[in-house]
């Protein structure tokens, strides 16, 4: 049974070395809101960010699409017991790149700390959620979409793990990345 304060609608628990990844609660929407006013991390996350300052109702009501088709999880950083960011393990949404007959997932992401970027936290998020969606929910292609080109951390967090540019939107400013199922074993079999 999921608890009253479980925004997130779903009851999985994942871990990693060093980060839990649980469900996303409603109070996490008031944790996020200070981050999310910073422009940088604010520009990597929405293509296009709204004039208003950003409220938790702005938030939550973004998250409440994702959580139709996703599974939203809060990232928490087991040594300091916080909360650091979010993410959606979600089901394809964008026409472009959905594939017949495949199942495909996305997955947005952001570390809401700066100062915990760069120490290999989003690619222990994304590792894990790579094993759950393909050996668990048997997904064909793992395909995060709408990367800015301009983003280059993010860049470099897909490309570490294996994923290739599948797609150039908006003349190169928007990248889709991709892994198939076979690229995805193939990397498993080669990991010591
Ligand atoms: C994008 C994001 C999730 C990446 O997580 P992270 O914990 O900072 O990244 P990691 O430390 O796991 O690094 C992943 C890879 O990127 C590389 N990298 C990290 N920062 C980098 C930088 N500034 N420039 C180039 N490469 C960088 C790392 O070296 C690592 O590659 P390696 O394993 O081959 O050495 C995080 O920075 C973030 O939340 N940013 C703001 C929101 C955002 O951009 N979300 C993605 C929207 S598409």
């Amino acid at each position: 049974m999921t608890q009253p304060d479980n925004f997130a609608g779903h009851n999985i628990h994942l871990e990693t070395e060093r980060l839990k990844l649980r469900p996303f609660k409603d109070a996490d929407f008031d944790t996020a809101v200070p981050f999310y006013r910073d422009p940088e991390f604010l520009t990597a996350m929405e293509g296009e960010p709204p004039d208003e300052p950003i409220t938790s109702d702005y938030l939550k009501l973004a998250a409440m699409v994702m959580i139709k088709d996703g599974f939203l999880f809060a990232i928490v950083e087991k040594v300091s017991g916080r909360t650091i960011g979010e993410v959606c393990l979600q089901w394809m949404n964008l026409e472009r790149a959905k594939i017949e007959g495949e199942k495909v997932m996305r997955l947005p992401i952001g570390i809401w700390d700066k100062t915990l970027w760069g120490k290999g936290y989003g690619k222990e998020v994304v590792r894990r959620l790579m094993a759950h969606a393909f050996e668990k929910l048997g997904i064909d292609r793992f395909c995060p979409v709408d990367v800015r080109a301009d983003n280059a951390r993010s860049k470099a967090l897909w490309q570490s793990l294996g994923f290739t540019v599948s797609r150039e939107v908006d003349d190169g400013e928007t990248l889709d990345f991709e892994i198939t199922r076979a690229a995805y074993e193939k990397m498993v079999q080669g990991t010591p």
